[in-house]
């Protein structure tokens, strides 16, 4: 079972392909104002919802509104092998598509003012000083975690944990219709890094994201409470998607904040099933698809199946509009 003890502050990274706000941002912000019980060391940025160097400036933004400064390190801008051109194929064979994040995006020309350290320079150099002390939060597509690992596989060991969003297992996807976005995005990096003998594996795949579901109700309880940080919430989920303003029956799914609630309390999730996960790397219409494998690394998965929504939503209004 997944060790619920978190000593004050746990020391993390977070590894996010942030949007305009999203749920990366929401998690950002849970974290950010937690200290009690994460410290964040330092923002990694990866290519998924949108591209690298776009999640590097909102970052910045957000890290302002919040009135933090934790360096920001640029990472992977491409996955390891699914292009742009591929995801057109599978739209035209097996789609349709439902999210397809950068790889639908224009890359903007410039890369933000970000550490002059690569990301997977950064993580490795992190993991490799602090052995056993640094646990990974990952908020996208695993490329930068797959990256580190590929260079230095023995540094799996050295991490505390990976906690992270990405997968489904009994639920359908919703990339494709059977991959979860982070997973479709960079299949082969979710399968080397679900294998990788990391002590422990946390995941919040889509079968309990799927059962914590922000309503027009709740987005106003955050809306209600006007700071600049909520004004860009609002713009982002109101306007942006799943756009509240303008279709008030709309609903989203919290994703990445289930993460940032686990932190402030791991009580809230229950029924963690300990599974030998791997992902389907074969191109074709289960590319990025969960799956379970006789050899995964020796070290099972912890999947969460449910979830305490109403408490959650408490969690996220009291962080997003302190
Ligand atoms: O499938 C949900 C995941 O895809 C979340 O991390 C969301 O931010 C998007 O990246
Ligand atoms: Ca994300």
């Amino acid at each position: 079972m997944a060790t619920t003890g978190l000593s004050a502050g746990e020391r993390i990274i977070v590894d996010t392909d942030c949007g305009y706000y999203g749920d990366d941002g929401m998690t950002l912000t849970m974290l950010l104002r937690s200290p009690a019980v994460a410290k964040v060391e330092g923002i990694t940025v990866v290519s998924g919802n949108v591209w690298a160097r776009q999640s590097a400036r909102y970052v910045g933004e957000i890290q302002k509104l919040l009135r933090t400064r934790v360096p920001v390190y640029f990472g992977e801008e491409m996955p390891l092998r699914h292009t742009m051109a591929q995801a057109d194929e599978e739209h035209a064979k097996w789609g349709p598509l439902e999210f397809r994040g950068a790889f639908s995006e224009k890359k903007p020309a410039k890369i933000p003012r970000v550490e002059k350290e690569p990301a997977v320079a950064y993580l490795t150099r992190m993991i490799e000083a602090n052995p056993g002390g640094i646990t990974i939060v990952a908020l996208g597509p695993l490329t930068n975690i797959a990256r580190v690992l590929e260079k230095q596989p023995a540094l799996a060991g050295k991490i505390r944990r990976l906690v992270f969003m990405g997968g489904q297992y009994r639920v359908p996807g919703n990339a494709s219709k059977e991959a979860e976005f982070n997973f479709w995005f960079d299949p082969e990096a979710a399968s080397m890094v679900l294998r990788a003998p990391i002590p422990e594996k946390l995941m919040f795949g889509l079968d309990v994201c799927n059962k914590v579901m922000l309503d027009k109700q709740g987005f106003d309880a955050i809306t209600m409470r006007r700071t600049a940080l909520t004004k860009r919430f609002r713009q982002d989920f109101g306007v942006r998607y799943p756009g509240f303003l303008k279709n008030p029956k709309a609903t989203v799914s919290l994703w990445d904040a289930l993460v940032a609630a686990w932190f402030v309390d791991p009580s809230q999730f229950r029924n963690a099933e300990r599974l030998a996960l791997d992902v389907e790397t074969r191109f074709g219409p289960q590319y990025g698809k969960v799956v379970l494998s006789e050899n995964a690394g020796g070290i099972p998965v912890t999947m969460y199946n449910e979830a305490d929504a109403a408490s959650i939503h408490q969690v996220v209004r009291r962080l997003l509009t302190q």
